[in-house]
Parts: C-alpha cells; sequence; structure tokens
C-alpha cells in the first residue's frame, strides 16, 4: 500500500512570514496522523527559513509518525540530524538563492563526502535517503554508497503535466521551452512517466526502497501511484494550499484517499 509524507514545512513559512508563533507546525501532528498519514517530512535548511532547530526538535520528539529530515550534507547540519536523531535522513541538495528543491543531488561530484556521511549517518542508527533525478545512472551512484532508499524527484513531471493540463501553474524557471505543442508535451510526460518507472525498476533490483516527491498534487499524484515499486510519496505544497481552504485534516485525507 502506498504511503503518504506529508511535508510540513509550509505551516512554518505561513508562521515566518509573521515571525509570531503562529501557526505552529507541531499542531499538524495528530492531526496528519488521524487523517491517515504514514510520515511526517520537514527540511532543516541551511539558512533556517521556516523550520528551525526547536521545530525540529520538538516534532521529533512529540511525533507519534515517523519524521523524514531532509537535509544538505553541510557538516553543521548533519551533526545536528545526528543530535536529533529523525527516524530517517533525506538529503537533498541545497541552494540558499532557490525557492524549493530544484533537482536531484550530484551523486557523482559529491561522492566522497556523501559517503562518509551516509556511514556516520548509519552507524547512529538513522535511515538514509538520497533524493535523485530519475535516471539509472543516479540510482546506480546510489547503490554504491548503500543507502536504504532513494526519493525520486518528480518534479520534471509535475511541470510538464502542469503545461500539459493547467498551463497557467507550471513553474518556468524548470522548463525553458516554452509553446510546446500538446503532442510533444504528451510524448515528453510518457518519456518521463517511463523513466520514473525505470529508475524504481533498477532500485527495486538492487534492494532499495523508493520513495518520490516534488510537484505532486491532487491531480497529477494519480498516475505516479501506478508505478509498481514506488513505496512512498513526500508531498507539501499542495496539501498545505488545499488546507487554506478545506482545514489540513480534510486535506491529509483527500490525499490518503487518491493515493490509496
Ligand atoms: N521531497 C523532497 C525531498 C523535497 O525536498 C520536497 C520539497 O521540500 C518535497 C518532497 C515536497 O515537495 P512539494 O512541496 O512540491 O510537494
Amino acid at each position: 500500500m502506498m504511503k503518504l509524507g506529508v511535508n510540513i514545512d509550509h505551516i512554518a513559512v505561513l508562521r515566518e512570514a509573521r515571525k509570531i508563533n503562529d501557526p505552529d507546525p507541531i499542531d499538524a501532528l495528530p492531526l496528519a496522523k488521524l487523517a491517515g498519514a504514514d510520515q511526517i517530512t520537514i527540511h532543516l535548511r541551511e539558512d533556517r527559513r521556516h523550520i528551525n532547530d526547536d521545530d525540529a526538535r520538538r516534532i521529533i520528539e512529540n511525533s507519534q509518525l515517523p519524521i523524514n529530515l531532509e537535509c544538505s550534507i553541510d557538516p553543521d547540519i548533519i551533526e545536528r540530524v545526528v543530535k536529533l536523531k529523525p527516524y530517517r535522513a533525506t538529503i537533498v541538495p541545497e541552494k540558499r538563492e532557490e525557492v524549493t528543491t530544484e533537482g536531484g543531488l550530484d551523486i557523482v561530484s559529491y561522492h566522497d563526502r556523501l559517503d562518509s556521511v551516509v556511514h556516520y549517518l548509519k552507524a547512529n542508527d538513522i535511515e538514509v535517503s538520497l533524493f535523485i533525478d530519475p535516471t539509472i545512472e543516479m540510482v546506480r551512484a546510489s547503490k554504491i554508497l548503500l543507502v536504504d532508499w532513494v526519493e525520486l524527484h518528480t518534479g520534471r513531471y509535475a511541470n510538464i503535466y502542469s503545461m500539459l493540463y493547467s498551463n497557467l501553474k507550471y513553474n518556468k524557471n524548470s522548463i525553458k521551452e516554452l509553446d510546446i505543442p500538446r503532442k510533444e508535451l504528451e510524448k515528453m510526460l510518457r518519456a518521463e512517466v517511463s523513466k520514473i518507472t525505470k529508475a524504481a525498476n533498477e532500485a527495486n533490483e538492487f534492494g532499495i526502497k523508493v520513495a518520490a516527491g516534488h510537484g505532486l498534487n491532487y491531480q497529477n499524484v494519480k498516475e505516479v501511484t501506478t508505478i509498481e515499486y514506488i513505496e512512498e510519496l513526500n508531498i507539501g505544497q499542495s496539501i498545505i494550499a488545499r488546507s487554506v481552504f478545506t482545514g489540513f485534516l480534510k486535506a491529509v485525507e483527500d490525499m490518503v484517499a487518491i493515493i490509496r
């Protein structure tokens, strides 16, 4: 059964818009559990622009659901993660100027640093996942690092989907080609799904568990749920966006209903 990790960073984004203590992301924990979510995902960014150290500590200490903590390979951040002891760490690339995590990890350039980080986290009983572009090469490179999980980046899939079905919402920064004919977009979408499927198959062959995420919403998620070896989806933006209108509990329940 497909699992749902709810990314609650954006609750802290809303709090930081006013720099006060409301809304508190910790209040999402019991509601996410009640709504049927399987995991909570948070990202402790180097610039602490949303989740801060105290949030991470309180969330990890109080959650009844497992916490998947996204982090970069920055030495200070990794030390913090080891102290916080989440059940899983998902290593993501991080650039200060980016609005969100724009692509997968460059495993080739950062191989040595990743190798020591993965060992260090695993030695501290933290499961490790790598957020990667959905390619066979990246899955093979992840295998060498002996990770437990890979999370396949679905951002490109989501952007093509948006261009095809709701041309107002695509992320202009991620896909440079504008005004692509419909037929071409359909081909691109099929190719991207096929790439994700092959990457998931390859990971499964190696005994690596497969998650996916980024840009998934109530429409585009359906196709991803049909990919056999994807066990878990991590979704934030679309759930929190819907929560503004329907409430968080209902927004998570709606997503759980679709992905199950
Ligand atoms: N998975 C990873 C590794 C991420 O970095 C993010 C964004 O923080 C997500 C999933 C969730 O993406 P979205 O907010 O677009 O649903």
